[in-house]
């Protein structure tokens, strides 16, 4: 009998969302997606002490004016000392997160997804297997639309909002991220209304992204992302991409039965929807008219910052 994960691989890309490198060989996902609070867990693991200590020792032969400075240079380089590990596991992408302070910062994001694909093509990993994660923020967003334009691939993450999700088609990014499981926990944390696998907010989220992307034939890659349970991945069949953790892949592999088909080009295009137009008045109108949107997006922002921190934090008790 087949595993349900291999039955998924045939409606869906399967995408690794972990910076534990050991732990996805056997999955044999497509791409891989990290995001500091991964890179900060994998840290946190001896596993990758190897890796740490590298990254500490190559940063001892260059000349830093401050030490917050060699902090800063360490923490990317080790999110792209992972990334280079990952590309050699998984055939396609990699994606690795730009700083969260710097999202409502376009210029300066611009330069730090620019510093990162330098330092992947120094390494030898060509730009095509990268792509950089940056927030779904307005100027996030302007950020993707000016890397776009110059051939650099990004993954605009934290999308929990279609309106977030066309500026970011529109912008022509390669891929988006729409999250599901943080979708779910702010409706259950702020609404009476018991939620299953029928009526789940997130999965209708990118249901309705899918959707509309596919009847405007947008070529922007839809990969779903943040679960809490595999029903949630198994209802989103056919989406794309599907990042997915390990635990989660894990439990795919070991249950068995065919899945139907969720998502498909064919079905969205048959349904009426209508035109969206999205500029940066009417992007902050309906964000901020969107409660769980705009909270999520901030706190999502927060947690990532934190997690930067917290590595940083345990960079500089290393030096
Ligand atoms: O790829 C996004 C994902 O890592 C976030 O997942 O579980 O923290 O909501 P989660």
């Amino acid at each position: 009998m087949i595993s349900q994960l291999e039955s998924l691989k045939k409606f869906s890309s399967v995408v690794a969302d972990t910076g534990d490198i050991d732990s996805i060989q056997k999955f044999s996902p497509d791409d891989c997606t990290t995001n500091p609070s991964l890179i900060f867990k994998a840290v946190q693991s001896n596993k990758y002490k190897k890796l740490f200590d590298e990254v500490l020792a190559n940063s001892k032969s260059r000349k830093f004016n401050q030490l917050n400075d060699q902090v800063d240079y360490i923490a990317d380089q080790l999110a792209i000392a992972f990334g280079i590990q990952l590309t050699k596991i998984v055939p396609g992408y990699v994606s690795t997160e730009v700083d969260s302070d710097l999202s409502f910062n376009t210029e300066a994001t611009v330069e730090k997804a620019k510093q990162i694909i330098n330092s992947y093509e120094q390494s030898g990993v060509p730009r095509n297997r990268i792509l950089i994660k940056i927030a779904g923020t307005w100027e996030g967003i302007q950020a993707v639309k000016k890397l776009e334009a110059e051939g650099i691939s990004c993954n605009c993450t934290l999308i929990f909002s279609i309106t977030q999700a066309v500026a970011c088609a529109e912008a022509g990014a390669f891929l988006i991220s729409p999250f599901v499981g943080r979708i779910l926990d702010w409706f259950k944390a702020n609404s009476s209304k018991d939620y299953d696998a029928t009526n789940d907010p997130g999965v209708e989220s990118v249901e309705k992204i899918y959707n509309y992307f596919k009847k405007y034939n947008y070529n922007t890659i839809v990969m779903a992302a943040s679960f809490r349970n595999k029903e949630e991945i198994i209802n989103l069949a056919g989406c794309d991409k599907l990042t997915i953790s390990p635990s989660l892949l894990e439990e795919l592999n070991k249950s068995e039965g065919e899945l139907d088909q969720k998502l498909s080009q064919n079905q969205s295009s048959q349904i009426d929807i209508d035109r969206i137009n999205v500029n940066e008045s009417s992007f902050r109108w309906h964000l901020n008219e969107n409660q769980m949107a705009s909270f999520k997006l901030a706190e999502g922002i927060r947690l990532f910052n934190k997690d930067l921190l917290k590595l940083k934090e345990t960079i500089r008790e290393q030096l």
